[in-house]
């Protein structure tokens, strides 16, 4: 039953439009989370600490984020592999005899294939900067994000990475909410204009709350 399911073209669909709405769920916490940044040092980095005790005591120190980990872990690859067999199934269906009147794929599904990886890229780079520490421009100080932040957007090609994959996000979540919204049932002629009002709405609020952050130490608001 399962592998009907997910052998089907709906099936990868619907996969990737929860695994997609999970994330999105992420992406609106991570974003408020963020903002924090602009109350300074000690209630951000209190925050980050939070993020590790949560839940306690009924869950051990840390376990509560390696959960959120796992859960997002799971989103990204189930999204990603969806996606390329999608991607896959979509090509071989072309029509291959007339190489001129090949049918190129739409507007909107190159953006989400280019805004996929770029997005898939900037979140190995993002972890490998402010998680690890490993690609850090500074010297990364665990348990201290906020001055890490400070030197990531201190740099000419961290303010450039993140703004670009900022950009990035705000279309991938506008064509892909939407998207999901139509697999899962809930378009409809009456509904379908809110639903663009929604995505619309969402997509602008996160990247404007994401980009926030290094305009805020670009113009020393945050330092
Ligand atoms: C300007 C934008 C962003 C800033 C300032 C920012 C900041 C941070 C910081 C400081 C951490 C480390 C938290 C900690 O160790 O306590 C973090 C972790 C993370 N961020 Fe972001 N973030 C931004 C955008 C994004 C975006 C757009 C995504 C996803 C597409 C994302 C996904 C993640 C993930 C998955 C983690 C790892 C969580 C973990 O396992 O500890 N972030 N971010």
């Amino acid at each position: 039953m399962a592998r009907t399911v997910w052998d089907s073209s709906v099936g990868k669909k619907t996969v990737m439009a929860v695994s997609g709405l999970i994330m999105l769920l992420y992406l609106v916490v991570h974003m408020i989370g963020n903002l924090k940044i602009f109350f300074g040092a000690g209630e951000f980095n209190h925050y980050a600490h939070w993020l590790r005790t949560v839940g306690e005591p009924f869950m051990h120190y840390g376990w509560t984020l390696w959960l959120i980990r796992i859960v997002l872990v799971v989103a990204v690859i189930a999204h990603a592999v969806s996606a390329y067999q999608l991607s896959r199934r979509d090509i071989k269906a072309r029509p291959s005899k007339y190489v001129h009147k090949k049918r190129r794929a739409s507007y909107a599904t190159r953006t989400m294939r280019w805004g996929g990886i770029i997005l898939g890229l900037f979140i190995v780079w993002h972890i490998l900067d402010l998680t690890t520490g490993t690609v850090h421009s500074g010297g990364f100080q665990e348990g201290h994000p906020y001055q890490n932040v400070v030197d990531t957007f201190s740099t000419w090609y961290g303010d450039t990475i993140y703004i670009v994959a900022m950009l990035a996000l705000g279309l991938h979540v506008r064509h892909g909410f939407w998207s999901a919204a139509q697999t899962l049932g809930a378009g409809s002629r009456s509904r379908d204009r809110a639903l663009k009002t929604v995505a619309n709405v969402l997509a602008l609020l996160l990247t404007a709350g994401f980009i926030a952050v290094p305009v805020g130490v670009m113009t020393g608001v945050v330092s």
